[in-house]
């Protein structure tokens, strides 16, 4: 493995009954970069991240992840490696505030001599969350519930974040804000990141590389520019119903 590798996919299968979400996938992300994921809907960009964060098993196929083979370590391991995601359904304990729910996933993190309670005001603020911190998820936009959702991956050591559709439902001004952030994380805190989103331009101003799946195949990896005016992708977008490329 590169040793600037930080996540190698290696031809990872996943099976639900009959259907082949996931066929013989592979592909590497190096430490630093930004990388877009995109495809149809149901093309199984969800799932490649349930496998990479362990809560599925692949059918086949390994999981590298910091140079370990972690295909069948569980996914606190690997979130303790420092690999964490966020979903595309946010994922909140909704009877916590956000200050609570971001400081539980930061205690379940922390080793002994760590200021996790440090580490909780100054992700807040990052994320300006601090004027929210006693308020409950309910309360929130959906724009600051992404944050906390995000907040809570980021604490904890993480060097690699899989965000799935962090931008989905938000309007204009505030995904361009949350796009701010989270290369905020990547050129300050150095956080390695794969991003999926259905907007293409949005990716193509984010991610140095896109990695394209349809019907559970890689179809394309490349240079952004390079793989929206690729032929194939262009075909695969045709029938989806997002209008990706619009
Ligand atoms: N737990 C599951 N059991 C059975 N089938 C599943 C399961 N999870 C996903 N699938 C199926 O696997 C395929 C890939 O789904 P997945 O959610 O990974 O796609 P996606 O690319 O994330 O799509 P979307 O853009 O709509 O979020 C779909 O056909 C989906 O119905
Ligand atoms: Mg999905």
């Amino acid at each position: 493995m590169a040793q600037d590798e930080v996540l190698r996919v290696e031809g990872v299968s996943k099976v639900f009954g009959g259907l082949k979400a996931l066929s013989n996938v592979s592909m590497s992300v190096k430490r630093g970069e930004v990388v877009g994921l995109i495809g149809p809907n149901g093309a199984g960009k969800s799932t490649l991240f349930e496998v990479i964060s362990g809560n599925m098993r692949a059918t086949a196929g390994r999981i590298v992840l910091f140079g370990d083979d972690v295909s069948t370590v569980s996914p606190d391991r690997r979130r303790r490696a420092g690999m964490s995601r966020t979903f595309q359904k946010v994922r909140l304990f909704e009877s916590l505030t956000t200050q609570e729910n971001i400081a539980i996933a930061a205690m379940q993190c922390a080793r002994s001599n760590d200021d996790w309670r440090g580490e909780v005001q100054s992700v807040m603020e990052r994320l300006k969350l601090t004027r929210l911190a006693q308020s409950y998820p309910a309360e929130l936009t959906l724009a600051d519930r992404k944050k906390i959702e995000i907040g809570r991956a980021i604490v904890g050591r993480c060097r690699l974040l899989l965000l799935d559709e962090a931008l989905s439902g938000l309007t204009m001004d505030e995904a361009d804000e949350l796009v701010g952030v989270v290369l905020s994380l990547n050129t300050e805190l150095g956080v390695t990141i794969v991003v999926v989103e259905h907007v293409l331009p949005v990716l193509v101003s984010m991610a140095q590389r896109l990695v394209v799946l349809n019907f559970g195949e890689v179809i394309a990896d490349g240079a952004p520019r390079e793989v929206a005016s690729n032929e194939k992708v262009m075909t695969a977008y045709l029938g989806s119903k997002r209008g990706a490329f619009s």
